[in-house]
Formats: C-alpha cells, sequence, structure tokens
C-alpha cells in the first residue's frame, strides 16, 4: 500500500536535493560561496535549458507574431540614463551602527538592526546596478553597467527588428538572457539572487489596444505554468497598487507561485505604455515611431511586458513537483516534473553486469541518446536504481532482463504510477515517444503486455 502525502515541502528538502543531486551548487563553493550566486550542475542545467526551451517554443516557435533577440549584457550608458535606472534603480539602505550589517530599510518594521538589535543610520539610496569599466582605464568615464534586466536591450533594437522583419503591429520580441542585481536582501535559494535570467517579452500595440492584449497575456503565461503542471491552487494572479507601480508602468500584475516561504512574485506583466521608446528616442535622438500603413498614421507603440524569471520558475517547478510517499516503512522521493521539463526522458536498467545483457542495454542506451537525454545505471539494486530515477523526476525507466536475452523485449516502468509494461525493443522508441507525450501507459505497441501493476492509476 502507498499513502501518499501532500504536505507542503520546506525549501531546505529542496536545497538538500538540488545539493545532494547535482541540480543547483552554491557558487566557488570551494572557497566558501559567493553571497546569492549559485551553479546549476548537470542535473539542473537539463532543467533550465528545458524550462527556456519550453517557454522559447510557446512564446516564438508556436507563434507568427513574435521574433527573438540575444542583445548585449554591456549597453551603451546612456541607456540607463533613459530608462531611469540610473535615478530611480534604487533602494533604501540603512547600516548597523554596532554589527555593521546593512539592511533594506524599507523591509523593517524599526530603526533597530534584526541581527544584533542595534541602532541602525538613517537610510541613504543604493543603486542596485554592477558597475564595471570598458578598456584599461579604471575612471568615470569609462563606466558601463551590467544590465539588470533584459528589457533594454529589446527597446533599443525596437527599429533594427522592424525594418529587417518587416513585422506589422501587434509583434512582439522575446530574449533569454543573464540580468544583474546587487541586491541588499538576498536568500531563500535561487528565488534573489544577484545574477540571475530573465525571459522577457515586450509586446507592441497599437495604443488603444493596450488593455485588451494585457488581458490576453496574463492569460497566456499564467496557463503556460499550469499546462507544465504547476498546480492551479499553487498560482495567483496579484495586481500592484498604485504606491508599488513601477515608475514605467500603467498597470502591472504579478503572476505568484506558493512557495515554500509564501506566496512570492514569479512573473511581472505590466503595462509600459510608450515609457521606453520615448525616452530612448528622447535620448538618442533617433526616431522610434512607428508607420501604420492602414491608417497612414505615425505614432510610438505601447508595450506589453511578460517578464518571467528562469531560476525562479526552476525553483516553482523543482517546488510543485516535490513528493514524498510511504512506500512498504521506506520514504520513496520523487520529482513529478513534467516529461518536457526532466532533465532525464529515460533512464537504461540491465538488471544485471552481466556481458550479455550490458550489450543489450548499451545498445538501446546508444539508440535512444540521438533523440533524448538518456541515463544509464547498473549499480546497486533495481529497487534502488528506480528510487534514485524518481528522486531526479525521469518519466520512464528501461530495464533489461535475461528474458530480454530470449524474447527481444524490455520492460518500461512508469515514474508515477510504478506500473510496469513489456514491449518489443524494437518498439522501444516509438513507445517511449508516445508515453512521453502523454499516452497512457496501458495502451500498448503491437506485441507488447502489461507487466506489473503495483497500485491503482491516480
Ligand atoms: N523588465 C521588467 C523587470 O525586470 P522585475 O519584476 O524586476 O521586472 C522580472 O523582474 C522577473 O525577473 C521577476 O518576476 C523574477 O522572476 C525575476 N527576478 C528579478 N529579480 C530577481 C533576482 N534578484 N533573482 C532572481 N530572479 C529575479
Amino acid at each position: 500500500m502507498t499513502e501518499t502525502s501532500s504536505t507542503k515541502v520546506d525549501m531546505e528538502k529542496i536545497v538538500s536535493l538540488c545539493r545532494r543531486r547535482g541540480f543547483i551548487f552554491p557558487s566557488s563553493e570551494i572557497y566558501g560561496g559567493l553571497s546569492s550566486c549559485w551553479d546549476y550542475g548537470p542535473l539542473g542545467v537539463e532543467l533550465k535549458r528545458n524550462i527556456k526551451e519550453a517557454w522559447w517554443r510557446a512564446v516564438i516557435q508556436e507563434r507568427d507574431d513574435m521574433v527573438g533577440l540575444d542583445a548585449s549584457i554591456l549597453m551603451h550608458p546612456q541607456t540607463w540614463e533613459a530608462s531611469g535606472h540610473i535615478e530611480g534603480f534604487v533602494d533604501p539602505l540603512a547600516e548597523c551602527k554596532s554589527c555593521h550589517l546593512r539592511w533594506r530599510s524599507d523591509d523593517l518594521e524599526d530603526n533597530n538592526c534584526p541581527s544584533c538589535g542595534g541602532e541602525l543610520t538613517e537610510p541613504h539610496l543604493f543603486n542596485l546596478m554592477f558597475k564595471t569599466f570598458v578598456g584599461a582605464i579604471e575612471e568615470e568615464a569609462n563606466v558601463v553597467y551590467l544590465r539588470p534586466e533584459t528589457a533594454q536591450g529589446i527597446f533599443v533594437n525596437f527599429q533594427n527588428v522592424v525594418n529587417t522583419t518587416r513585422k506589422r503591429l501587434p509583434f512582439g520580441i522575446a530574449q533569454i538572457g543573464k540580468a544583474f542585481r546587487n541586491e541588499i536582501t538576498t536568500g531563500n535559494f535561487i528565488f534573489r539572487s544577484r545574477e540571475f535570467e530573465q525571459m522577457e517579452i515586450e509586446f507592441f500595440v497599437k495604443p488603444e489596444t493596450d488593455k485588451e492584449w494585457f488581458n490576453y497575456w496574463l492569460e497566456e503565461r499564467l496557463n503556460w505554468y499550469a499546462k507544465l503542471g504547476i498546480k492551479k491552487e499553487n498560482l495567483r494572479l496579484r495586481q500592484h497598487t498604485k504606491e508599488e507601480l513601477a515608475h514605467y508602468a500603467r498597470e502591472c500584475y504579478d503572476i505568484d507561485y506558493l512557495f515554500p516561504m509564501g506566496w512570492a512574485e514569479l512573473e511581472g506583466i505590466a503595462n509600459r505604455g510608450d515609457f521606453d521608446l520615448v525616452q530612448h528616442a528622447s535620448s538618442s535622438g533617433k526616431s522610434l515611431e512607428y508607420f501604420d500603413e492602414e491608417s497612414k498614421e505615425h505614432f510610438i507603440p505601447y508595450i506589453i511586458e511578460p517578464s518571467a524569471g528562469v531560476d525562479r520558475s526552476t525553483l516553482a517547478f523543482l517546488c510543485d513537483a516535490y513528493e514524498e510517499e510511504q512506500e512498504e516503512g521506506e520514504t520513496r522521493v520523487l520529482l513529478h516534473l513534467h516529461p518536457v521539463l526532466a532533465p532525464i526522458k529515460v533512464a537504461v536498467l540491465p538488471l544485471s553486469r552481466r556481458e550479455k545483457l550490458v550489450a543489450v542495454a548499451k545498445q538501446i542506451y546508444a539508440d535512444l541518446r540521438h533523440q533524448w537525454m538518456v541515463g544509464y545505471d547498473d549499480a546497486q539494486s533495481i529497487g534502488r536504481r528506480y528510487r534514485r530515477q524518481d528522486e531526479i523526476g525521469t518519466p520512464l525507466c528501461i530495464t533489461v532482463d535475461f528474458q530480454s536475452l530470449d524474447d527481444e523485449q524490455a520492460t518500461i516502468r512508469d515514474r508515477d504510477t510504478m506500473n510496469q509494461i513489456r514491449v518489443p525493443i524494437s518498439e522501444l522508441k516509438k513507445t517511449l515517444q508516445a508515453k512521453l507525450e502523454g499516452e497512457p501507459l496501458f495502451v500498448l505497441p503491437p506485441g507488447g503486455s502489461i507487466w506489473k501493476v503495483e497500485r491503482e492509476e491516480r
């Protein structure tokens, strides 16, 4: 009998799993780590890549009104004056007079240090952009910034994209890339870090259609998370109050996720109006107007911006997929990751290390690797190997046993139900493909049979 516990996962369990199985490590760990910077290990990099690919597919590949971009991280410093970041991308910072720790004063309830209780200095404004220098001379004239958002790379390329693609409104430009913020308050693992990745869409529309497109993108983006397996009850939309609105935004909603530490922003969707194109046109002296061939009018488009974090999405997908089951007195940890996101799609497990079995298993492994990220594991008991694959979210395992040598069949075992079917090795690839695309396990290929029913399908 298996009991399923749906208790919410705590962050320590996620951090421990990520560390233990090679999803995420502290950055430069052998030197003691660097605060709020993280390295994605062999499984983490696959998960993150799959999230980015799923996003790219949904917002570019499968649409005809979007194109991609990959702008540079370092941009002309005037960009950040025009965007308002030099003046406005600041947090109020106060320092403890006793222990000298620094705090974001708008996060604090009183004027005492949360660490030692000491008195805090008057807050001063602290710009979150990282500065660096171009060229060999470190002087003010050579200062550039590591971009704090990818969005500006899109705005400054608006005219380039219109001219080269001949896209007509409404259309969008999407980009995935690193962003950097010298955050004062960090923590909660990869939720808030100083170096992170964003997946941003800037969708250009006729001004009078902004509300319609804003609502469209709210729904579209919420559905994206749900389609990839996030439970609907763990997602919500939260409207920004007037006081909260960023300087560029007319309206903004957050898509919040119920993280272990509570509801928090996963993605922001803002109506930026014409703020950015007006600012860049005025600062650069270049026209960023759009000519509408139908109405023969020139105007500055409005922009709807769905802006998501790759790292926060990774954390949300991990938290949502994490489950512990009691299985014959043992705890089975599993990640119910959507097959599209799972780092390893299929694992090949020969029942023993006997030469003949290994030859068949290795051949299957070699055949499947052209199509998917495939694991191979021949260490310890088969039960333990299944558990190891469950814990990293591998949807399907293939077992090659002694009978396989005679009947040229192998078993496919499903992560979520632990049910198994037996199929001809010649049918493996097609069968796996169908199962990974959502076909129920017990729909059998020619020559296949039900092998083991562990428990009722959920
Ligand atoms: N261009 C708009 C913009 O950057 P934002 O709300 O500041 O808006 C968008 O950031 C998304 O980027 C957030 O919803 C979050 O997912 C991610 N993000 C922002 N700061 C982050 C940080 N310090 N660490 C990890 N992700 C972050």
